[in-house]
């Protein structure tokens, strides 16, 4: 079941509502594949994204144990087969040799009935466990920790006969949940960071270790949130009573703890010391609540990538008459900023999408007036902008415009009011669909250009400002000539210094495969 806010509830009822059992190992085809009439309705449908990883059809929510392991990329993320609702999670699976194109693999992990994950197998990660690839994850009711491991290149999966190897939380603590679990290794030992937290106190990560990632000791809490943090709208981020999806690693000089907190993906960089993580500096992942329970790995190239699972912004019917739901984010490279602040932006495989490329100097753009560009349209691109915003109050994008205005997305950086910016008042004439602005703060320095990066995906916009705020966004056109692109100044002076725009190419047909 997912709430207003897209965020799953916790009731038994509904994972319950529709179990299934399936073959053991997990190595079995999804029926629906063979159907080829949803195939069909799927890749014509104008709404379902091209280039961004997602199931061949179903519900997807959290990115899990992405890992990369023998050259490629390895992605899990919580899967429905049954259809595109939130009920009877299994572990869905994808490979890629660059981050860009997948192959679906045979479904990782799926309930065992009797088991203690017979009602779900909820987010976690992946290691390597002396040469053995090795999954941990929740399984529900009660949130318990489980192991599973492949002896064969991740094709299948074999649950430890031991689960759940951490079976509840620490005696005495009343948790708000207990779920998501993050390993990692420092010298010849494992951590486990579990996402938790207390009603009326705030959010918090437990810690433990373990020589065999079977038999864990409880430590103490790795971080905990502060009660002033609970309250909402708290500046800059409130934390909520639960964290989850917590992510821990080290970041040059820093370590870094991303959590999900039922409102927005938070992360604090600070340091740890003695095993204690002390958030020095906060912020959120993106300002906008369309993308959560993002996670990270490494690659060969020592980089750390950040992935987060894309919500819809449609109602639940919708989603389900659809017969998809659920977008995996584009890949995102972190780093530490000069002065310390995180650095977010899409590694440069993506450039392996581009296709046919327009470019644009010092495009003459009035003020408040309404035009599109000539000849520049289209649902699956890639913009990159450059305005030197002077006077203005605002300055941006505008997309996925009718030559008429009558949809039209905006995508702005508010000079006056220190934000940024996608207003959806008329992204769509369908009444169905989320709608208002998303958006966040964010400034720019003194004489600082705005370099606004946009993905299109259909449905889906990401947005990167100055690689160090994200803004992530669903709109849901009504119109097929909802393909018009134009520039936004609004008020005083401004200059669009360059703006070039790509064509995306498809990642099909490798995504419609199993
Ligand atoms: C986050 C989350 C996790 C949980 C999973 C279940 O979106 O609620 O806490 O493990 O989704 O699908």
């Amino acid at each position: 079941m997912v709430n207003r806010r897209g965020f799953l509830t916790l009731s038994a009822a509904t994972l319950l509502g529709r179990r299934i059992a399936l073959p053991r190992g997990g190595n079995m085809r999804a029926d629906h594949m063979k159907n080829e009439s949803l195939q069909k309705k799927l890749a014509a449908d104008p709404q379902r994204p091209r280039y961004h990883l997602m199931p061949p059809a179903n519900w997807m929510n959290d990115p899990n144990g992405p890992i990369f392991w023998k050259g490629q990329y390895h992605m899990f993320y919580q899967y429905n087969p049954n259809g595109a609702f939130p009920e009877s999670m299994h572990w869905g699976h994808a490979g890629s040799p660059d981050l860009v194109h997948w192959k679906h693999l045979p479904i990782a992990l799926a309930p065992t009935p009797g088991g203690p994950d017979k009602d779900g197998c909820w987010s976690g990660c992946a290691v390597v466990d002396r040469g053995v690839p090795t999954l941990i994850y929740t399984g529900v009711f009660p949130q318990v920790q489980c192991l599973a491991r492949s002896e064969d290149d991740m094709m299948t999966w074999r649950k430890f006969a031991g689960n759940p190897v951490v079976a509840a939380p620490p005696e005495g603590m009343e948790t708000t949940g207990f779920r998501d679990p993050c390993v990692w290794r420092e010298a010849d030992e494992w951590f486990l960071a579990i996402g938790s937290g207390i009603k009326g106190q705030g959010g918090m990560v437990l810690l433990y270790r373990s020589k065999d990632l079977v038999q864990w000791d409880y430590l103490h809490l790795l971080c905990k949130g502060r009660k002033e943090e609970l309250l909402p709208g708290n500046d800059p981020v409130s934390t909520g009573e639960m964290w989850e999806c917590p992510d821990f690693f080290p970041l040059a000089d820093k370590h870094a703890l991303i959590v999900s907190t039922q409102g927005a993906v938070v992360f604090s960089l600070g340091s740890y010391v003695n095993r204690y993580f002390r958030p020095e500096l906060q912020g959120k992942a993106d300002l906008g609540d369309s993308y959560y329970a993002a996670r990270s790995m490494t690659d060969e190239k020592g980089r750390r990538i950040l992935w987060g699972w894309i919500r819809e912004g449609r109602s639940d019917a919708a989603q389900r008459a659809a017969g998809w739901a659920g977008v995996m984010s584009l890949p995102r490279a972190l780093t530490l900023a000069p002065g310390g602040m995180l650095a977010m932006a899409p590694p440069s495989e993506i450039e392996a999408l581009r296709g046919k490329h327009q470019r644009f100097e010092n495009l003459p753009v009035l003020p408040g007036s309404f035009s599109l560009l000539k000849g520049v349209r289209g649902d699956g691109l890639e913009i990159h902008a450059e305005f030197e915003p002077g006077t203005s109050e605002a300055v941006g994008l505008m997309v996925r415009s009718t030559p008429d205005g009558k949809e039209q997305t905006s995508i702005t950086y508010n000079r006056t009011s220190g934000q940024l910016l996608v207003e959806r008042e008329h992204s769509s004439l369908s009444l169905d669909v989320d709608r208002g602005s998303q958006g966040g703060p964010f400034t720019l320095a003194e004489n600082e250009t705005l370099k606004l990066r946009v993905f299109l995906d259909a449905s889906v916009i990401e947005a990167f400002a100055n690689d160090r705020a994200c803004l992530t966004s669903r709109i849901y056109p009504s119109r097929p000539d909802s393909l018009g692109l134009g520039a936004i100044i609004r008020s005083g002076k401004a200059r669009l210094k360059a703006l070039d725009v790509w064509e995306l190419r498809p990642i099909s047909p490798d995504r419609l495969t199993t």
